[in-house]
Protein backbone atom coordinates (compact mmCIF):
# COMPACT_ATOMS: atom_id res chain seq x y z
CA UNK A 1 0.00 0.00 0.00
CA UNK A 2 0.98 3.73 -0.56
CA UNK A 3 -0.19 5.15 2.37
CA UNK A 4 1.79 4.11 5.91
CA UNK A 5 -2.25 4.62 7.36
CA UNK A 6 -5.23 4.66 6.61
CA UNK A 7 -7.70 7.34 7.90
CA UNK A 8 -9.75 8.76 4.39
CA UNK A 9 -10.33 7.15 1.51
CA UNK A 10 -9.40 9.91 -0.10
CA UNK A 11 -5.62 8.70 0.46
CA UNK A 12 -6.02 5.63 -1.19
CA UNK A 13 -6.34 4.74 -5.33
CA UNK A 14 -8.80 3.07 -7.01
CA UNK A 15 -5.99 0.78 -7.93
CA UNK A 16 -5.10 -0.10 -4.14
CA UNK A 17 -8.87 -0.15 -3.69
CA UNK A 18 -9.29 -2.94 -6.36
CA UNK A 19 -6.19 -4.44 -4.90
CA UNK A 20 -8.14 -4.97 -1.59
CA UNK A 21 -10.96 -6.10 -2.86
CA UNK A 22 -8.80 -8.82 -5.20
CA UNK A 23 -7.24 -9.91 -2.04
CA UNK A 24 -10.59 -10.20 -0.02
CA UNK A 25 -12.13 -12.47 -2.65
CA UNK A 26 -9.04 -15.07 -2.78
CA UNK A 27 -9.17 -14.86 1.43
CA UNK A 28 -13.06 -15.52 0.77
CA UNK A 29 -12.67 -17.96 -1.57
CA UNK A 30 -9.41 -19.85 0.65
CA UNK A 31 -9.54 -18.57 4.25
CA UNK A 32 -7.02 -21.66 5.11
CA UNK A 33 -4.11 -20.44 2.58
CA UNK A 34 -4.11 -17.16 4.39
CA UNK A 35 -4.40 -19.25 7.97
CA UNK A 36 -0.80 -18.88 9.46
CA UNK A 37 0.42 -15.61 7.51
CA UNK A 38 0.22 -12.95 10.65
CA UNK A 39 1.75 -16.02 12.89
CA UNK A 40 3.38 -13.70 15.80
CA UNK A 41 2.20 -10.09 14.72
CA UNK A 42 -0.31 -8.39 16.94
CA UNK A 43 -3.55 -6.46 16.42
CA UNK A 44 -3.79 -3.54 18.84
CA UNK A 45 -7.89 -2.27 18.89
CA UNK A 46 -8.09 1.27 20.26
CA UNK A 47 -11.59 2.33 20.54
CA UNK A 48 -12.70 5.46 22.52
CA UNK A 49 -16.31 5.17 21.14
CA UNK A 50 -18.82 2.04 21.21
CA UNK A 51 -18.44 -0.82 18.49
CA UNK A 52 -19.60 -4.27 17.89
CA UNK A 53 -18.83 -5.06 14.21
CA UNK A 54 -16.04 -2.83 13.43
CA UNK A 55 -13.82 -4.13 16.79
CA UNK A 56 -15.05 -7.72 16.61
CA UNK A 57 -14.65 -8.11 12.87
CA UNK A 58 -11.21 -6.98 12.72
CA UNK A 59 -10.30 -9.18 15.82
CA UNK A 60 -11.81 -11.86 14.01
CA UNK A 61 -9.80 -11.04 11.05
CA UNK A 62 -6.39 -10.91 13.03
CA UNK A 63 -7.18 -14.44 14.51
CA UNK A 64 -7.90 -15.50 11.10
CA UNK A 65 -4.42 -14.89 10.06
CA UNK A 66 -2.71 -16.70 12.73
CA UNK A 67 -2.11 -13.59 14.75
CA UNK A 68 -3.04 -12.53 18.25
CA UNK A 69 -5.07 -9.06 19.69
CA UNK A 70 -5.09 -6.89 22.32
CA UNK A 71 -6.89 -3.17 23.04
CA UNK A 72 -9.92 -1.61 24.71
CA UNK A 73 -13.29 -1.05 23.71
CA UNK A 74 -13.92 2.25 26.19
CA UNK A 75 -12.14 5.54 26.74
CA UNK A 76 -13.05 4.71 30.12
CA UNK A 77 -11.04 1.71 30.62
CA UNK A 78 -8.14 3.15 29.37
CA UNK A 79 -6.07 5.83 30.16
CA UNK A 80 -7.86 8.88 28.67
CA UNK A 81 -9.86 8.58 31.77
CA UNK A 82 -6.77 9.74 33.21
CA UNK A 83 -6.49 12.54 30.55
CA UNK A 84 -3.55 10.74 28.74
CA UNK A 85 -3.04 12.12 25.69
CA UNK A 86 -3.93 10.02 22.08
CA UNK A 87 -0.28 11.21 20.67
CA UNK A 88 0.86 9.33 24.40
CA UNK A 89 -1.23 6.26 23.91
CA UNK A 90 -0.03 6.22 20.16
CA UNK A 91 3.55 6.48 21.37
CA UNK A 92 3.23 3.53 23.96
CA UNK A 93 1.22 1.05 21.66
CA UNK A 94 4.04 1.50 18.78
CA UNK A 95 5.61 -1.03 21.35
CA UNK A 96 2.92 -3.51 21.78
CA UNK A 97 1.85 -4.25 18.66
CA UNK A 98 2.20 -4.24 14.99
CA UNK A 99 -0.70 -3.00 13.45
CA UNK A 100 -3.56 -1.09 15.09
CA UNK A 101 -7.13 0.24 14.74
CA UNK A 102 -8.25 3.46 16.41
CA UNK A 103 -12.06 4.68 16.67
CA UNK A 104 -11.71 8.27 18.42
CA UNK A 105 -14.26 11.46 18.29
CA UNK A 106 -11.70 13.77 17.31
CA UNK A 107 -10.65 14.73 13.92
CA UNK A 108 -7.36 15.39 13.74
CA UNK A 109 -6.33 11.69 14.70
CA UNK A 110 -4.95 10.78 11.11
CA UNK A 111 -2.31 13.80 12.03
CA UNK A 112 -1.49 12.99 14.93
CA UNK A 113 -1.17 8.93 14.13
CA UNK A 114 1.10 10.22 11.44
CA UNK A 115 3.43 12.35 13.44
CA UNK A 116 3.67 9.93 16.25
CA UNK A 117 3.07 6.36 14.81
CA UNK A 118 5.95 3.87 13.83
CA UNK A 119 3.52 1.05 13.11
CA UNK A 120 0.52 1.38 10.22
CA UNK A 121 -2.84 3.06 12.19
CA UNK A 122 -6.33 2.78 10.18
CA UNK A 123 -9.35 4.30 11.93
CA UNK A 124 -12.17 2.16 12.79
CA UNK A 125 -14.31 5.29 12.46
CA UNK A 126 -13.48 9.15 12.74
CA UNK A 127 -16.09 11.35 14.80
CA UNK A 128 -18.28 12.45 11.83
CA UNK A 129 -15.67 12.64 9.75
CA UNK A 130 -14.82 9.36 8.39
CA UNK A 131 -15.07 5.22 8.39
CA UNK A 132 -12.41 4.25 5.62
CA UNK A 133 -12.77 0.73 6.35
CA UNK A 134 -16.47 0.05 6.25
CA UNK A 135 -16.81 2.18 2.84
CA UNK A 136 -13.88 -0.49 1.47
CA UNK A 137 -16.54 -3.57 3.16
CA UNK A 138 -19.59 -1.65 1.63
CA UNK A 139 -17.78 -1.40 -1.41
CA UNK A 140 -16.73 -4.92 -2.14
CA UNK A 141 -20.28 -5.90 -1.18
CA UNK A 142 -21.72 -3.93 -4.30
CA UNK A 143 -18.73 -5.22 -6.25
CA UNK A 144 -19.56 -8.97 -5.30
CA UNK A 145 -23.54 -8.36 -6.32
CA UNK A 146 -23.02 -6.24 -9.55
CA UNK A 147 -19.89 -7.29 -10.88
CA UNK A 148 -19.01 -3.66 -11.12
CA UNK A 149 -19.98 -0.29 -9.47
CA UNK A 150 -19.59 1.84 -12.69
CA UNK A 151 -23.02 2.87 -14.14
CA UNK A 152 -24.98 2.07 -10.83
CA UNK A 153 -27.42 4.50 -9.59
CA UNK A 154 -27.25 4.30 -5.09
CA UNK A 155 -29.86 5.70 -2.98
CA UNK A 156 -28.03 6.82 -0.01
CA UNK A 157 -30.03 7.47 3.15
CA UNK A 158 -31.06 8.67 6.72
CA UNK A 159 -28.01 10.91 8.45
CA UNK A 160 -25.95 12.34 5.85
CA UNK A 161 -25.00 14.99 7.97
CA UNK A 162 -23.54 13.00 11.00
CA UNK A 163 -23.25 9.42 9.85
CA UNK A 164 -19.38 8.91 9.02
CA UNK A 165 -19.72 6.17 7.11
CA UNK A 166 -21.25 8.08 4.07
CA UNK A 167 -18.41 10.81 3.32
CA UNK A 168 -16.19 7.48 2.99
CA UNK A 169 -18.69 5.99 0.65
CA UNK A 170 -19.09 8.99 -1.77
CA UNK A 171 -15.69 9.64 -1.41
CA UNK A 172 -15.04 5.85 -2.52
CA UNK A 173 -17.74 6.04 -5.26
CA UNK A 174 -16.46 9.20 -6.93
CA UNK A 175 -13.28 6.80 -8.08
CA UNK A 176 -15.50 5.45 -10.31
CA UNK A 177 -16.99 6.39 -13.91
CA UNK A 178 -20.82 7.09 -14.31
CA UNK A 179 -22.37 6.41 -10.64
CA UNK A 180 -25.40 8.34 -9.40
CA UNK A 181 -26.43 8.91 -6.40
CA UNK A 182 -30.06 9.96 -4.38
CA UNK A 183 -28.83 11.66 -1.22
CA UNK A 184 -32.19 11.24 0.21
CA UNK A 185 -32.52 12.49 4.10
CA UNK A 186 -35.27 15.08 5.71
CA UNK A 187 -33.26 18.83 5.06
CA UNK A 188 -31.95 19.03 8.60
CA UNK A 189 -29.82 16.20 7.86
CA UNK A 190 -27.84 16.55 4.32
CA UNK A 191 -24.47 15.96 3.32
CA UNK A 192 -21.92 18.57 4.60
CA UNK A 193 -20.73 21.32 2.58
CA UNK A 194 -17.52 20.41 2.85
CA UNK A 195 -18.32 16.84 1.94
CA UNK A 196 -20.46 18.45 -0.86
CA UNK A 197 -17.63 20.32 -2.28
CA UNK A 198 -15.35 17.68 -2.54
CA UNK A 199 -18.10 15.28 -4.51
CA UNK A 200 -18.44 18.69 -6.93
CA UNK A 201 -14.95 18.76 -7.75
CA UNK A 202 -14.79 15.48 -8.50
CA UNK A 203 -17.77 16.06 -11.05
CA UNK A 204 -19.72 13.50 -9.40
CA UNK A 205 -23.42 13.22 -10.40
CA UNK A 206 -25.88 13.35 -7.25
CA UNK A 207 -29.17 14.91 -6.80
CA UNK A 208 -30.78 15.17 -3.04
CA UNK A 209 -34.36 14.29 -2.08
CA UNK A 210 -36.26 13.51 0.88
CA UNK A 211 -38.44 10.95 -0.36
CA UNK A 212 -37.45 7.43 -1.10
CA UNK A 213 -40.67 6.73 -3.05
CA UNK A 214 -39.62 9.61 -5.45
CA UNK A 215 -36.50 7.28 -6.26
CA UNK A 216 -36.88 3.64 -5.32
CA UNK A 217 -37.67 2.96 -8.87
CA UNK A 218 -34.50 3.76 -10.25
CA UNK A 219 -31.96 2.14 -7.60
CA UNK A 220 -29.64 -0.45 -7.67
CA UNK A 221 -28.74 0.01 -4.27
CA UNK A 222 -30.05 1.50 -1.29
CA UNK A 223 -27.18 1.64 1.65
CA UNK A 224 -29.71 3.10 4.85
CA UNK A 225 -27.70 4.74 7.53
CA UNK A 226 -29.22 5.29 11.17
CA UNK A 227 -29.74 8.74 12.69
CA UNK A 228 -26.80 9.41 15.06
CA UNK A 229 -28.63 9.95 18.38
CA UNK A 230 -25.53 10.70 20.06
CA UNK A 231 -24.31 13.30 17.51
CA UNK A 232 -26.79 15.66 17.93
CA UNK A 233 -25.95 19.19 20.37
CA UNK A 234 -29.47 19.12 20.75
CA UNK A 235 -31.43 16.18 21.95
CA UNK A 236 -35.28 17.69 20.31
CA UNK A 237 -33.55 17.85 17.00
CA UNK A 238 -33.09 14.37 17.72
CA UNK A 239 -36.57 13.85 18.93
CA UNK A 240 -38.21 15.70 15.93
CA UNK A 241 -36.22 13.33 13.04
CA UNK A 242 -35.36 9.97 14.32
CA UNK A 243 -38.86 8.44 12.89
CA UNK A 244 -38.26 10.21 9.73
CA UNK A 245 -37.53 6.84 8.03
CA UNK A 246 -38.96 3.25 8.28
CA UNK A 247 -39.03 0.63 5.41
CA UNK A 248 -40.83 -1.70 5.43
CA UNK A 249 -41.83 -4.48 2.57
CA UNK A 250 -44.21 -2.32 0.96
CA UNK A 251 -42.01 0.27 0.13
CA UNK A 252 -40.12 -2.09 -2.02
CA UNK A 253 -43.26 -2.65 -4.76
CA UNK A 254 -41.88 -0.50 -7.24
CA UNK A 255 -37.80 -1.00 -6.93
CA UNK A 256 -35.82 -2.96 -8.96
CA UNK A 257 -35.53 -6.96 -9.21
CA UNK A 258 -32.15 -6.99 -8.69
CA UNK A 259 -32.07 -4.19 -6.00
CA UNK A 260 -30.15 -4.76 -3.11
CA UNK A 261 -30.70 -3.12 0.40
CA UNK A 262 -27.58 -1.79 2.62
CA UNK A 263 -26.50 -0.92 5.84
CA UNK A 264 -23.40 -0.32 8.01
CA UNK A 265 -25.66 -1.45 11.16
CA UNK A 266 -26.65 -1.05 13.93
CA UNK A 267 -30.38 -0.60 12.87
CA UNK A 268 -32.81 1.31 14.83
CA UNK A 269 -35.69 1.56 13.02
CA UNK A 270 -34.88 2.59 9.95
CA UNK A 271 -35.20 -1.02 8.53
CA UNK A 272 -38.29 -2.92 9.54
CA UNK A 273 -37.35 -6.47 11.09
CA UNK A 274 -39.76 -8.03 8.20
CA UNK A 275 -36.97 -6.42 5.54
CA UNK A 276 -34.41 -9.04 6.81
CA UNK A 277 -36.36 -12.01 4.59
CA UNK A 278 -36.96 -9.95 1.78
CA UNK A 279 -34.52 -11.08 -1.36
CA UNK A 280 -32.94 -7.29 -1.28
CA UNK A 281 -31.47 -7.23 1.89
CA UNK A 282 -27.70 -8.05 2.29
CA UNK A 283 -26.59 -6.15 5.32
CA UNK A 284 -26.04 -9.33 6.84
CA UNK A 285 -24.00 -10.53 4.39
CA UNK A 286 -21.84 -7.00 4.40
CA UNK A 287 -20.80 -7.21 7.81
CA UNK A 288 -19.74 -10.86 7.03
CA UNK A 289 -17.83 -9.24 4.20
CA UNK A 290 -15.98 -6.95 6.69
CA UNK A 291 -13.83 -9.85 8.31
CA UNK A 292 -12.36 -10.78 4.64
CA UNK A 293 -12.03 -6.98 4.18
CA UNK A 294 -10.27 -6.37 7.24
CA UNK A 295 -8.25 -9.19 6.59
CA UNK A 296 -7.28 -7.99 2.99
CA UNK A 297 -5.95 -4.73 4.96
CA UNK A 298 -4.18 -6.34 7.28
CA UNK A 299 -1.97 -7.75 5.30
CA UNK A 300 -1.86 -5.42 2.93
CA UNK A 301 -0.86 -2.55 5.71
CA UNK A 302 1.95 -4.94 7.40
CA UNK A 303 2.99 -5.54 3.65
CA UNK A 304 2.39 -9.20 3.91
CA UNK A 305 -0.44 -9.38 0.89
C1 LIG B 1 -21.13 2.67 12.03
C2 LIG B 1 -20.23 3.62 12.76
O1 LIG B 1 -19.73 3.32 13.85
O2 LIG B 1 -19.99 4.67 12.19
N1 LIG B 1 -21.12 1.38 12.53
C3 LIG B 1 -20.19 0.50 12.04
O3 LIG B 1 -19.01 0.68 12.19
N2 LIG B 1 -20.65 -0.55 11.33
C4 LIG B 1 -22.50 3.17 11.81
C5 LIG B 1 -23.28 3.74 12.94
O4 LIG B 1 -22.84 3.77 14.10
O5 LIG B 1 -24.39 4.18 12.67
Amino acid sequence: MRPKHLFSVRDISKEDMEGIFHLALSIENNPKDFAKICEGKILATLFFEPSTRTKLSFESAMLRLGGQILGFSSAKVSSAAKDESIADTIRMINSYAHIAVIRHFIEGIGEIAQKFATIPILSGGTGTQEHPTQALLDMYTIQKEFKKIENLNIGVMGDLLYGRTIPSLLYSLTKYDNVNVHLISPPALRIRKNVELRLQDAGFNYQMTENLKDVIDELDVLYVTRIQKERFPDPTDYERLKGAYHIKPEDMHNAKDNLIILHPLPRVGEIDYKIDEHKSSRYFQQAQNGVWVRMALILKFLDLG
